[in-house]
């Protein structure tokens, strides 16, 4: 097996991988927006095959979202997913000026809090601060 990134995948191997992990297939039309407009993506290919997934989304300033973390079960406890978030990390970090921050956000699956605890995640809610919280709206 050779893993190599990528920072581009298609809508079919995306919605292909949140199949793979027991998730909602997202609408074509919205998937393809929600990649077109994310800042940063980052996938692994084993050959021809998308075997993961990580995106960001940014406001450009200090406000980052990683979203849809997915490693296809073929290929997880390999180092992928690790390799995935350090990256983002990486991307977002690695131009900020003295003084400058980055907030990173984002929604563990449940189970999954001790993985991002790793690269320095804080779990809320705390003694100081809420729960984060979400709003899914499904258009009947
Ligand atoms: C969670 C997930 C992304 C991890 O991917 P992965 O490639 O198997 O993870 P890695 O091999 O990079 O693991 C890196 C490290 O995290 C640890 N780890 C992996 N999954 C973990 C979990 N669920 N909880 C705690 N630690 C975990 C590994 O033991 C490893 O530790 P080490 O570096 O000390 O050996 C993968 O299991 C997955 O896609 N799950 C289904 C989708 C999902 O739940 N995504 C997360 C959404 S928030």
């Amino acid at each position: 097996m050779s893993i190599e990134y990528r920072h581009e995948i298609t809508v079919e191997d995306y919605n292909a991988l949140r199949k793979a992990v027991d998730w909602d297939a997202v609408e074509p039309g919205q998937a393809r927006e929600g990649l077109r407009n994310s800042a940063y993506i980052i996938c692994a290919a084993d050959g021809e095959k998308t075997v993961s997934h990580a995106r960001a989304i940014s406001d450009g300033g200090y406000v980052v979202f990683i979203a849809d973390v997915i490693v296809h079960p073929d290929y997880q406890g390999r180092g992928i997913a690790k390799t995935m978030i350090q990256e983002i990390l990486a991307h977002f970090t690695s131009e900020l000026k003295s003084g400058q921050r980055i907030l990173f956000n984002l929604m563990a699956a449940k189970g999954r809090e001790s993985f991002y605890k790793q690269f320095g995640f804080d779990e809320r809610p705390d003694e100081s601060v809420g729960a984060g919280m979400t709003r899914l709206i499904i258009k009947p």
